[in-house]
């Protein structure tokens, strides 16, 4: 296949690469095998090429090419949830809207029902690779990975484990710790057994649900597990005062000690949240290659605190964007950006006026939209060591053709049409998308 249009891509965390026209040629695996640019060589000719064989598609007018999205945090169970009840405490709107939604996944047909639709949502929200949080059952599990590879979407699937009797409800945990690390070790199988009859691969994650549900035995089995598979970990750090209050008080240690403790934090960890790190914890972090998962939708509701994004770009933490569905009330990665831009600006406004008093603002510079969407991207990329969110030689052909929202009335530079489509776009506008150069089904189509 070969993709011919207008290309907007990340080429730093500030820059954008935005091409008037190139051809984006896709091989039989899914790769981009070249980028061909209007004044190359033969740019004609593989295009005269693809146009005989019917193997080319030309954007049409106003249309651009983009990397898909990728989503660092997606809780998939609470979907129904989407923008319920966020005006409670983080622990009260688990206890009584979370978990008894959660514990309703023990009803394979009620999962099927709603992964299909979440998942075909992302997707038409231009998201073509999702860490997911399941939920404790692995009937319910196996449906969401079977929805993506259905859909042709990337998942990163995780088994909720929690066992603490003290902090989750007794119709929905883990039996034990080790019935919890058992479960955890089958559904890794099951991803393998489904992978084999599978074109997009999907990853199992090992997934304590964070410090406060889990038992230090459980803690240390799953550390164990993700050592002896080599996967993936997922779990919720500093996200609140509450959950580090949890941490303090039980362990006397931070969160993020603990999770260090038990083999939690690897170079394949993604953590969400972090509004809360310490500089400590972001050495830790930085030393051991832990990605923050940033929902700053999410956490403008239970996150206690805004997160320095600059901050962390600056010391080379890695980085990328989640949703947090339904933590989160939006299933786009847009208003993802948006939000996060909006946050910064609230954490940083006023620190340099005359006028302000000493508590106004802090010093960490605001992010871009650039930045955002280098997040989105590339900074997602490289938290889960995938060769997508660029559009570049090699990489995995993970593409969204979006329609840029608004007219323009007057020539615009190509900057200025990806900042109004960053800040404009939503699911209506992405016309569509390819996972590993294979079309999704999407909620649009
Ligand atoms: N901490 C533990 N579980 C959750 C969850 O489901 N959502 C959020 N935002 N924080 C959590
Ligand atoms: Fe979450």
């Amino acid at each position: 296949k070969v993709i011919e249009g207008p290309t907007m891509t990340a080429a730093t965390p500030d820059e954008v690469d935005c091409q008037q026209r190139q051809l984006v040629c896709i091989d039989d695996s899914g790769y981009i095998e070249r980028v061909i640019n209007e004044s190359d060589d033969d740019f004609s000719a593989v295009k005269r090429d693809a146009e005989q064989n019917d193997r080319l598609l030309t954007l049409k007018s106003n249309e651009y090419l983009l990397p898909g999205f990728i989503d660092l945090h997606v809780h998939a169970p609470q979907w129904p949830n989407a923008g319920v009840a966020l005006d409670r405490p983080l622990n009260e709107w688990l206890d009584t809207y979370t978990f008894p939604m959660e514990a309703k996944y023990k009803d394979v047909g009620f999962a099927k029902r709603v992964y299909d639709d979440l998942v075909g949502e992302l997707l038409a929200n231009g998201t073509t690779t999702v860490l997911y949080f399941g939920s404790v059952d692995n009937p319910a599990n196996l449906e969401l990975a079977k929805a993506c590879v259905n859909h042709n979407q990337r998942g990163f699937i995780g088994k909720v484990a929690m066992d603490n009797p003290d902090q989750t409800p007794e119709n929905y945990r883990d039996a034990s710790a080790q019935s919890a690390v058992d479960d955890t070790e089958r559904f890794i199988q099951q991803i393998d057994r489904l992978n084999q009859t599978s074109p997009i691969k999907q990853t199992a994650v090992i997934t304590p649900r964070f410090v406060p549900s889990c038992t230090p035995e459980s803690l240390k089995g799953l550390g164990e597990l993700a050592k002896k598979y080599d996967l993936p970990v997922q779990s919720h750090c500093s996200e609140s005062d509450w959950e580090n209050g949890y941490a303090l008080e039980h362990y006397h240690k931070r969160d993020a000690e603990v999770l260090d403790e038990y083999g939690l934090l690897t170079d394949k960890s993604v953590m969400a949240h972090g509004t809360l790190l310490t500089q400590a914890d972001l050495d830790t972090f930085k030393a051991r290659g832990v990605a923050v998962a940033h929902c700053p939708i999410s956490n403008v509701y239970f996150g206690n605190a805004v997160l320095p994004v600059s901050k962390l770009l600056q010391q080379q933490v890695k980085i990328g964007l989640g949703t947090d569905i339904s933590g989160g009330y939006s299933p786009s990665i847009y208003q993802n950006i948006r939000q996060a831009v909006m946050s910064s600006r609230m954490l940083n406004d006023g620190v340099n006026s005359e006028l302000a008093p000493a508590q106004r603002g802090t010093n960490y510079p605001p992010i871009s939209a650039k930045n955002g969407f280098y997040l989105a991207t590339v900074g997602g990329a490289k938290s889960l060591h995938l060769k997508t969110g660029q559009i570049k030689a090699r990489y995995l052909a993970d593409l969204q053709v979006v329609k840029s929202p608004l007219k323009s009335f007057e020539d615009e530079s190509l900057d200025q049409i990806f900042e109004k489509i960053m800040y404009h776009a939503s699911k209506a506008d992405v016309k569509q998308v390819f996972v590993q150069g294979r079309l999704a089904k999407t909620s649009n189509n």
